[in-house]
């Protein structure tokens, strides 16, 4: 087991990184303070799989937890989910000094995160990702999030969990195109923050990477960990972690949330930022070519499918006036990154050669 020591303004929590941990819930639990009630919150899916190895370690050390349920998938992120759940832990007599855990995804990490930040005030809330992405990105760093129907995660809160427990054994129940979507995570951090890492990750597979697994999320959750620590509320730094989300984020909606998962969109998105920090003269040449390379390997995209009239409007820029333009976090080279304002002119001439590469 390795551990990371998160320190945010208001606490400071442990993320414990480790093949076989969940087993041990119970055990971490008892030795944290004197926890009463225990409700976990899981998708459908997740409690198939992992309900019964968790509920036997939290009842090896006495807790008798709740279980509370929701769909799978994106849907669930909503205000009705979140009141239902208010509503079944105030039923079952929760108070404010139980403790919440949030068993799954990003999804049931925002959604739980959100209610532990509103229920009675706030309670205690240990998060024990099971995604990949969830493991070296929405578990740490205290962000919560509901979606509305006027967009993604318009409501939430900063709400630090007591502790994370990241688990590599859940990564080996995920599908494919789940597992892709957390290594586009995987390889930003190593293109933002770390040559290291991305040269590790370099010539890996799905199989070879799952072997290294605890050492990648341990190193993740660490770039993490330094950039959440120096901005904790997303208002400088952090925003190194959306290398490859401004285009990616166009490319999601531009497919309606459908075509594209939220890593595929993120892949795409950093093989065009790095393109583009290469016709800048930012970043180094052949970086584009070694990003796209790695994110092959793991199956994932790499080439734009959209023309800029689609996508133009979502990256907010006038294609006509060709004025102005958008911050996009782009590379010096694989392991340094910055955050620059890149006129709208040279958006444009990126796709005039295509897009991506
Ligand atoms: N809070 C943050 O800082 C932050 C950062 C990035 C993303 N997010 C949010 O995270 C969400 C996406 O997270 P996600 O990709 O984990 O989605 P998710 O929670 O929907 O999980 C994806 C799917 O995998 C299944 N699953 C989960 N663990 C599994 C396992 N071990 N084996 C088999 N199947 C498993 C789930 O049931 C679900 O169907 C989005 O809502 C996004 O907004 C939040």
């Amino acid at each position: 087991m390795k551990t990371l020591q998160v320190n945010s303004i208001h606490r400071s929590y442990p993320i414990h990184v480790g093949a076989g941990l969940v087993g041990r819930t119970g055990e971490f639990l008892r030795r944290m303070r004197n926890v009463g009630q225990v409700a976990v919150i899981t998708d459908e899916t997740v409690a198939a799989l992992y309900r019964a190895t968790l509920d036997e370690s939290l009842q090896r050390e006495g807790f008798s937890p709740t279980w509370l349920t929701i769909a799978p998938g994106e849907e669930s992120k909503t205000v009705a989910s979140f009141e239902r759940l208010c509503e079944t832990l105030a039923s079952s007599g929760m108070r404010r000094d139980g403790l919440l855990i949030a068993l799954g995804g990003g999804v049931t990490g925002d959604l739980a995160g959100f209610v532990a930040a509103s229920y009675m005030r706030g309670m205690d809330i240990v998060q024990i990702p099971t995604t990949l992405l969830a493991q070296v990105d929405s578990s740490v760093g205290g962000k919560t999030g509901l979606n509305i129907p006027q967009g993604k995660n318009l409501i939430g809160a900063f709400w630090q969990p007591q502790m994370v427990i990241a688990d590599p054994n859940f990564l080996t129940t995920l599908d494919d195109r789940q597992f892709a979507c957390g290594m586009a995570e995987v390889v930003k951090y190593g293109a933002i923050a770390s040559a290291s890492l991305f040269e590790r990750l370099d010539g890996m597979d799905r199989e070879t990477a799952q072997q290294d697994m605890e050492n990648i999320v341990y190193r993740c959750c660490g770039i993490k960990k330094s950039i959440v620590e120096e901005d904790e509320r997303d208002t400088g730094r952090r925003m190194l972690l959306n290398f490859g989300h401004t285009f990616g984020h166009a490319i999601e909606q531009a497919g309606a949330y459908r075509t594209h998962t939220h890593g595929e969109a993120v892949a795409i998105g950093m093989v065009m930022a790095a393109t583009l920090g290469e016709s800048l003269g930012i970043t180094m040449p052949g970086t584009a070519k070694r990003i796209s390379d790695v994110l092959r390997s793991f199956y994932l995209p790499v080439e734009c499918p959209y023309q800029i009239d689609i996508l133009a409007p979502l990256l907010q820029i006038d294609k006509k006036a060709g004025i102005g333009g958008i911050r996009v976090v782009l590379l010096e080279e694989i392991g340094t990154s910055l955050l620059h304002t890149v006129e709208t002119v040279e958006i444009m001439k990126l796709f005039d050669k295509g897009g991506a590469l």
